[in-house]
């Protein structure tokens, strides 16, 4: 397995020049099966950063330097990172990771293990038991660090995750970093960190959150650009709205559907002499490759199938899991004319929950399994 564990850093000569022998020393506790290499993306730090892993890169062969023509935020520096990673080393894990110690390079074997065992995304936690931010800093640091996971948990819907800005995490590469658009990430600073969990979450990976100790820094300041909590939450709601507009507009193919259905049907019985049954199943049938090609070039545009023979491998998956609710429905309908009494009312309070189960069920199946999102 071959990992790369990427550092960006700016004006980090002090800091690096401990780093690199730190984790190499780490490293030899590695099992040999796995090859591990750094990779630093300097933004062309003034300190002359870049110089000293040039002269690291010569003693250790598993040390690279990529350098950026200019300072241009934290996230612009990881895509450069991740995309020579995958691109030039053939990466199967990407590794992020301070250049300022505040990351224990002690930890670093954790990372591997966890993904060696099964994890697709590990993801280094201050805010799960066993893990810490320094007690040094303020109140209102703490509040906003610990505050602004809560908020992202909540309004992404990610339960699972505790802590969403930490910087220390190792992906795993093949179907997951390798299936985003890099270059659509939100955004170039720190709040890249959100919209990467977040496509990673989206693309079913297996999150595991390890204990990390967040320690002060050694040398040097923090590059956290002012405005990060602005970004952030720009962020955190550009995400969460983009996926409110394809669930509105799933619900607006929905009533097209529905009507496309009910048009066909009555036409069909006061045009031709086919019997109802087979009225309504000509038109049950129609209307649902009608929906499938809506929600396709449409609701889930982003994600749209558009060669022909993967239309024509998604298309039985859709109906198949657009019938589950339709069964389950009469089911219900059945249950609760039989167990709480037979009556119009019972009848229609089942049919609109059985209504309600399959929105959410067909929403989730469609965009986990038929349009996964990958921009
Ligand atoms: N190439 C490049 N370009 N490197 C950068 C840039 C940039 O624009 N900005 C920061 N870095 C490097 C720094 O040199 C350092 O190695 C690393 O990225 C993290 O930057 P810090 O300035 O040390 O960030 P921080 O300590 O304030 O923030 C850390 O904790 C946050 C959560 O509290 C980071 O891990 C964040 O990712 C994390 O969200
Ligand atoms: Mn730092």
């Amino acid at each position: 397995m071959k990992t790369v564990i990427v550092i960006p850093t700016y004006n980090e000569r002090e800091n690096i020049q401990k780093l690199i022998p730190a984790v190499e020393d780490v490293l030899t506790e590695v099992p040999e099966k796995h090859e591990v290499s750094i990779l630093v993306v300097d933004g062309n730090s003034p300190d002359g950063t870049g110089e000293v892993v040039e002269q690291f890169s010569e003693e250790y062969p598993n040390v690279h330097l990529l350098l950026e023509n200019e300072k241009n935020g934290l996230g612009a520096a990881y895509v450069y990172g991740f995309k020579y990673a995958m691109n030039e080393m053939d990466a199967d894990v990407i590794i992020e990771m301070d250049a300022d110690f505040q990351h224990d390079p002690a930890d670093l074997p954790r990372f591997i293990k966890a993904i060696e065992e099964g994890a697709d995304y590990v993801i280094g936690s201050r805010f799960v038991k066993g893990g810490s931010i320094p007690k040094d800093w303020a109140f209102y640091r703490k509040f906003l660090s610990w505050g602004g996971s809560l908020f992202s948990k909540v309004v992404l819907g990610i339960f699972s995750v505790n802590d969403f800005t930490t910087g220390y995490k190792a992906s795993r590469v093949k179907g997951f970093v390798d299936k985003m658009d890099l270059d659509a990430i939100l955004s170039q600073g720190f709040a890249y960190k959100i919209d990467l969990l977040h496509r990673m979450h989206r693309l079913g990976s297996k999150i595991k959150e390890i204990p990390i100790d967040f320690a002060l820094r050694e040398e040097g300041d923090s590059k956290m650009e002012g405005n990060n909590m602005l970004d952030s939450l720009r962020v955190v709601l550009t995400l969460r709205l983009r996926e409110l507009q394809r669930f509105l507009k799933f619900i607006v193919v929905g009533f097209i559907g529905l009507f496309t259905d009910l048009g066909l049907f009555n036409l069909l019985i006061l045009l031709t002499t086919l019997p109802e049954k087979y009225s309504s199943g000509a038109s049950g049938f129609i209307a649902m490759n009608v929906t499938f090609l809506l929600n396709n070039f449409w609701s889930f545009g982003d994600s749209k199938v558009t060669k022909v023979s993967n239309i024509l491998k998604k298309v039985p998956l859709y109906y198949l899991i657009s019938y589950a609710p339709i069964i389950f429905r009469s089911w219900l309908i059945n249950f609760s004319l039989q167990n709480i009494a037979d009556n119009w009312l019972v009848a229609n309070l089942a049919f609109f929950m059985g209504i309600t189960i399959g929105l959410i069920w067909n929403f989730t199946f469609y965009s986990k399994i038929i349009w996964q999102k990958n921009d």
